[in-house]
């Protein structure tokens, strides 16, 4: 990597426009939503797709979510039957994404797919988000704008952390209010398949349209996993992670929730949420566990965190960045 580094766009009129613009190129344009910074690019120009896969270092099977601004640009690109029109009508702009049958006449590159005849669809809610999505006038495709495998950014630092100078342009839009990616369901079959927790919960979908199917793990020696981003080990820091622990070691770091005015232990700590708030937790997860990572720790040790709420989606997290690495 050389010295050079990405520029900030402010969110100005202006600045908007040239995001736009560089987007209309086949330039990658990192941008805010509501979960994660996402690495942008025109999902109409296989060019520009590519070069999404080559600086993330992404395995070419794992497909891409495609942003629009909402439903009706949704529509252009995507089958949407009933359910998918309610689920939109509900939770679009926000942290659902929808795997729908692709439209023949969509326009998209196939590479956002990656081989897949589905595609994975999303209108974010964060306003600067929105606004890229609407200078640039195109469906975006928009993995979290990290190194593949590494945690998801959540501040524009993160994204020049992660990315140096694989991305020219970082729309500027403060820290992700969510700060975990969106829920991803599957509506390609009969029975729908949450295969990405998130801030939209499996009960608030099931409120809408019945039962869903929890997406358990592809077999082994699968060589074409259903969703592709839940490979085991992901969101991993350098550091190990050590989970649901009560105590840490004196060489590791602690990520403690709730209060811990009587924690002892570790050499360095920070706390998800003092208050025990999940949705708080959910949004400090990624930046306290790049801080603790910085303190070159052996290891990270986990407190336990409530399976319920968002508790499940930041489990997912955690469980992953734990993972064996391979
Ligand atoms: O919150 C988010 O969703 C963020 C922001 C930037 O919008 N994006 C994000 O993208 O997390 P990414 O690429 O890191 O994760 C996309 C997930 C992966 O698990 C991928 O396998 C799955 O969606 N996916 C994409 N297209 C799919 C498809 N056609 N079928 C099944 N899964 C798909
Ligand atoms: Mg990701």
């Amino acid at each position: 990597m050389t010295d050079k580094h990405p520029e900030i766009i402010p969110t100005n009129p202006a600045g908007l426009a040239r995001a736009g613009e560089a987007l209309s190129r086949g330039d990658l344009v990192a941008f805010p939503t509501e979960t994660v910074y996402g690495l942008g690019a025109d999902a109409t120009n296989d060019r520009a797709v590519a070069s999404i896969y080559a600086a993330k270092g992404r395995p070419q099977f794992n497909p891409l979510i495609v942003h629009v601004p909402d439903l009706e640009a949704g529509e252009a690109i995507a089958v949407f039957d009933e359910r998918a029109v309610e689920l939109a009508h509900q939770f679009w702009p926000g942290p659902l994404t929808l795997v729908l049958p692709r439209r023949p006449d969509s326009g998209l590159s196939l590479l956002v797919s990656a081989g897949l005849d589905s595609v994975a669809v999303r209108a974010p809610s964060h306003p600067v988000g929105q606004a890229v999505l609407k200078a640039s006038g195109k469906p975006i495709a928009a993995p979290s704008a990290n190194r593949s495998g590494a945690v998801s950014p959540t501040t524009p630092q993160h994204v020049i952390e992660s990315l140096g100078d694989r991305v020219s342009m970082v729309v500027a839009g403060g820290k992700c209010p969510v700060g975990l990616e969106s829920t991803v369901l599957d509506l390609t079959g009969a029975t729908p398949v949450l295969l990405r927790p998130g801030a939209v919960l499996r009960e608030e979908i099931e409120r809408l349209i019945g039962p869903i199917a929890v997406f358990e793990g592809h077999a082994a020696g699968e060589d074409a996993p259903k969703s592709p981003g839940q490979l085991e080990s992901h969101y991993a820091p350098n550091a190990a992670v050590r989970l649901n622990a009560t105590s840490a070691a004196d060489d590791e770091a602690f990520l403690t929730f709730g209060p811990d005015r009587f924690i002892r232990g570790g050499k360095t700590r920070l706390n998800l949420s003092p208050q025990g708030d999940l949705d708080e937790a959910a949004a400090n997860l990624f930046a306290h566990l790049r801080s603790l990572d910085q303190e070159g720790a052996r290891a990270i040790a986990v407190m336990p965190i409530p399976d319920e709420g968002l508790g499940v989606a930041i489990n997912d997290r955690l469980r992953r960045a734990a993972a064996p690495r391979g």
